[in-house]
């Protein structure tokens, strides 16, 4: 009853099944924000742990705040107002006319989704209307997102 090239075609199809799977896989590692969870690497948290806040005020100070207001009682002017951001769906802001691309990503900003916007805002949410490509360098984005943290009233758990 058996076929004799069945084993074959088994043995065959199942390698290239889990290579397609693979490489589905891998490709969505570098995807929009609106179709994954990315996750926080053990080298970020402990980045963030022991960031430098003065260094990541300073960093906003140069780098964001010409667009971004940061204060308690602040506002929005062209870019929304951060202070709780953490926590906040992307794009819900009160009063501010976002994107439809910020519109459409549907997560919330955590350490993990916000290193990842930071890292290459264009990646993140293609079509985002923020101009600003992104911080390469580790340690720069952990110091200034260990201090976007304390713009709340009610900082996250350090992670
Ligand atoms: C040139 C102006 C500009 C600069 C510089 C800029 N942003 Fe933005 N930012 C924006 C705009 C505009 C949006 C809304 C984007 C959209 O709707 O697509 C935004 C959105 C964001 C959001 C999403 C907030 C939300 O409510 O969902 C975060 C987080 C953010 N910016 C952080 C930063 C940080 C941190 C920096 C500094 C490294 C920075 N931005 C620099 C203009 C700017």
């Amino acid at each position: 009853m058996l076929m004799p090239d069945q084993p074959a075609a088994m043995t065959l199809r199942l390698p290239t099944l889990s290579l397609i799977f693979f490489l589905a896989t891998a490709a969505h590692a570098e995807g929009p924000l609106a179709q994954f969870d990315p996750a926080l690497s053990e080298s970020m948290a402990t980045a963030i742990r022991n960031a430098d806040l003065d260094a990541g005020a300073r960093y906003f100070d140069r780098k964001c705040s010409q667009c971004h207001d940061g204060d308690r009682n602040g506002e929005n002017f062209t870019g929304p107002h951060l202070w709780n951001v953490f926590g906040r769906t992307a794009g819900t802001h009160t009063g501010f006319r976002y994107s439809a691309a910020m519109q459409g990503v549907g997560k919330i900003w955590t350490y993990a989704t916000l290193d990842y916007y930071l890292t290459d805002t264009e990646r993140a949410v293609p079509g985002r209307e923020m101009n600003f490509v992104g911080i390469d360098e580790t340690a720069e984005r952990a110091n200034l997102i260990a201090y976007l943290r304390t713009l709340s009233d009610a900082p996250p758990a350090l992670p």
